[in-house]
């Protein structure tokens, strides 16, 4: 059984994410499920089984408060080295339209694996703006959360007692919107090529004409071929 798509690499292919964002992605995605485990220790009772794996319950606590300094590095990495894409990411989101809310409409029958013609796409489809919105907002409450409840003599006690709740929430957010993530974006029959964007950089022109006509024009397209000889 063959769960990723495989990577073809004799047919046409266009460039989808940078470097920059390809070792943020994955170096935010190690740093995260780290925190997540290790911080599972911490919230639930009796994971004995867990917490040993990080040497005990204050082994996780460890690592768990290294591996968030690592992501804040990894999120500043990001900021500095492509400061244009995240602006870039964020006009993406903004044009959200007609043609997402109908995406969101047919995506039940898509991630059921059901065949979809998919509306026009622009970088992002409508489910992956809402994705970038929810799981941007859980990861810096949690970065703010997280500092707050780390260092607690600096900061004003209401902040201290209310950094806690909203910590676990965003935790169950973030949580709930990455297990669904991480299946669209590998095992996921139609989507999993999106994959190999994220890996390798580049994903085949015929899948990025299907998912994303509107962004493949813009970007890749005859509009944009003439827009570059101008
Ligand atoms: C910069 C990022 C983060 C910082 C600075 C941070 C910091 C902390 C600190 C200081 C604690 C308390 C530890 C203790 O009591 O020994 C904690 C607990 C916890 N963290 Fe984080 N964390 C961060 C990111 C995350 C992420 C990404 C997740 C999960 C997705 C997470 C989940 C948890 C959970 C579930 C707890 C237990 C909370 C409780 O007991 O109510 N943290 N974190
Ligand atoms: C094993 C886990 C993961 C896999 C397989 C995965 C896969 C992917 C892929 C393939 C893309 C590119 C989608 C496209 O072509 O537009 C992507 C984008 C993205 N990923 Fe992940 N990812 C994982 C974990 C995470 C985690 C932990 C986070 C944050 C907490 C995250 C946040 C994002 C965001 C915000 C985007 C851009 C918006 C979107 O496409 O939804 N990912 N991911």
């Amino acid at each position: 059984m063959q769960l990723l798509p495989e990577y073809k690499q004799d047919v046409p292919r266009v460039e989808r994410f940078n470097m920059v964002a390809r070792l943020t992605h994955w170096g935010h995605t190690v740093t995260f499920l780290l925190c997540l485990f290790t911080g599972l220790v911490l919230f639930l009772d009796g994971v004995d089984w867990l917490a040993a794996i990080f040497g005990g319950y204050s082994g996780a606590g460890l690592v768990h408060r290294i591996s968030a300094v690592i992501m804040t590095l990894v999120i500043v990495f990001f900021v500095v080295f492509d400061f244009k894409g995240i602006i870039n990411w964020i006009k993406d989101i903004l044009r959200f339209g007609l043609n997402d809310i109908k995406f969101l409409l047919v995506f039940p029958l898509e991630f059921l694996g059901f065949p979809v013609k998919v509306p026009p796409q622009t970088r992002f489809n409508g489910g992956e703006k809402g994705n970038s919105i929810v799981t941007s907002t859980c990861v810096i409450l949690l970065v703010l959360s997280g500092y707050i409840m780390w260092f607690p003599a600096i900061f004003p006690a209401g902040w201290v007692r209310v950094a806690y709740p909203v910590h676990d929430i965003a935790m169950v957010f973030a949580t709930v919107m990455v297990c669904m993530h991480a299946y669209l974006g590998s095992f996921h029959p139609g989507s999993g090529e999106s994959f190999w964007g994220m890996w390798k950089g580049t994903v085949r022109s015929d899948w990025a004409e299907h998912h994303h006509a509107t962004w493949y024009e813009e970007t890749y397209g005859e509009k944009a071929q003439t827009d570059e000889a101008e």
